[in-house]
């Protein structure tokens, strides 16, 4: 293996595992060779439908060495579930279940030497991109795809591991279009990019931009919200306009599982101030895990949970959410996928 920097003090996906899987598509069919190859690059036509129309979708999802030493990947069947989903969407070919399944599982097992130990994971991300070389496409969808899995050996998504985050409230800007928001598409990355950096640089202490366009309160750039105290938890209701996040699906079930009651509905604004006086706030996801948020900034005002430090209930929901990422608790659900290490 060559030399690499330790993935727990480098940014969150910037140090690459040596194995990919790669299945370019053939009249609508991926073909995979069945085994992996060495991560490298790769050319594309400079008219291919994704750099000039934005066809590309991707997944994270994560391996976690478990207490007994071998590594299971959590929430597989769901990740492919929601990359068949964007796929579909985007109108490009949808891979089929076990062939995704199968290439996520092999780039798995190929860079099982690069898992960091825990709190450290294997960070997976599935990639799809549109590559017809047609600039003529602008409205029709791209006939022909690569789909991708890479590996990132990770640690914390936010520098300082699990600290109190300050949000911002973004009252006027969307994050995407309503109808997108749930997809797992570049574009609506792109398209939060500026207003985040915007509110960061007006203000050096924001870590995350929580959109809440028109008071409509939905997730972050990069996670879903929640509220909690000592006997609920409550997050937005599902629809089109933001991620449904596999993490997001976890903590509701766990939640319910150590008795909150769960309540999944429209956050008013309002509230915020009544939930800080006496209750939580986190984010959820992937990358993110399970974030205490210790302020909220809206307007000139500052919203502080609590004492601003991460909440007994916050705290309680991760450590049952990683205890069965880790092995160190039963899998009551069937979240963990075994792999060969
Ligand atoms: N919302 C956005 C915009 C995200 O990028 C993510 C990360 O994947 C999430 C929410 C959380 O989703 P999940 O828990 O499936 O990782
Ligand atoms: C994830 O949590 O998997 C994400 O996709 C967040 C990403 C922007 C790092």
């Amino acid at each position: 293996m060559s030399e690499k920097p330790d993935p727990m003090t480098v940014p969150f996906g910037t140090v690459f595992c040596d194995w990919m899987a790669t299945a370019p598509s053939e009249d609508g069919e991926y073909r995979y060779a069945g085994k992996v190859e060495p991560y490298g690059d790769f050319s594309m036509s400079p008219a291919a439908h994704a750099l000039h129309y934005g066809s590309t979708i991707f997944e994270g999802l994560k391996a976690h060495t478990q207490v007994d030493g071998s590594l299971a990947i959590f929430r597989l069947d769901d990740h492919v579930g929601r990359m068949r989903q964007s796929a579909a969407q985007l109108r490009l070919p949808v891979p089929d279940e076990a062939l995704l399944r199968q290439m996520i599982i092999d780039s798995v097992e190929a860079n099982v030497s690069e898992v960091p130990p825990p709190p450290g994971s294997l960070y997976i991300r599935p990639t799809l991109i549109g590559t017809e070389p047609n600039i003529g496409a602008a409205a029709t969808p791209s006939s022909e795809a690569l789909l991708y899995i890479v590996n990132c050996p990770v640690g914390d998504y936010f520098k300082g591991g699990v600290r109190p985050l300050t949000l911002l409230l973004e009252e006027q800007i969307p994050r995407t279009t309503p109808q997108f928001g749930m997809v797992k598409s570049g574009a609506n990355y792109a398209m939060a990019l500026a207003p985040t950096l915007d509110a960061m640089a007006r203000n050096e202490a924001v870590d995350q931009i929580l959109f809440a366009t028109g008071g409509d309160i939905t997730e972050t750039g990069a996670a879903n919200f929640f509220l909690a105290d000592d006997d609920r938890l409550v997050t937005r209701q599902l629809d089109q306009s933001f991620l449904h996040g596999v993490t997001r699906a976890s903590v509701l079930t766990l939640a319910a599982d150590l008795g909150y009651e769960v309540e999944e509905r429209p956050i008013e604004l309002d509230e915020l101030e009544d939930w800080a006086s006496r209750g939580e706030a986190f984010l959820s996801g992937t990358a993110a895990v399970l974030s205490p948020v210790g302020t909220m900034l809206r307007g000139n005002a500052e919203i502080t949970f609590g004492d601003g430090q991460p909440g007994v209930n916050t705290l309680r929901l991760r450590e049952s959410l990683v205890a069965i990422q880790n092995g160190s608790g039963g899998d009551p659900h069937g979240w963990r996928t075994t792999v060969r290490s």
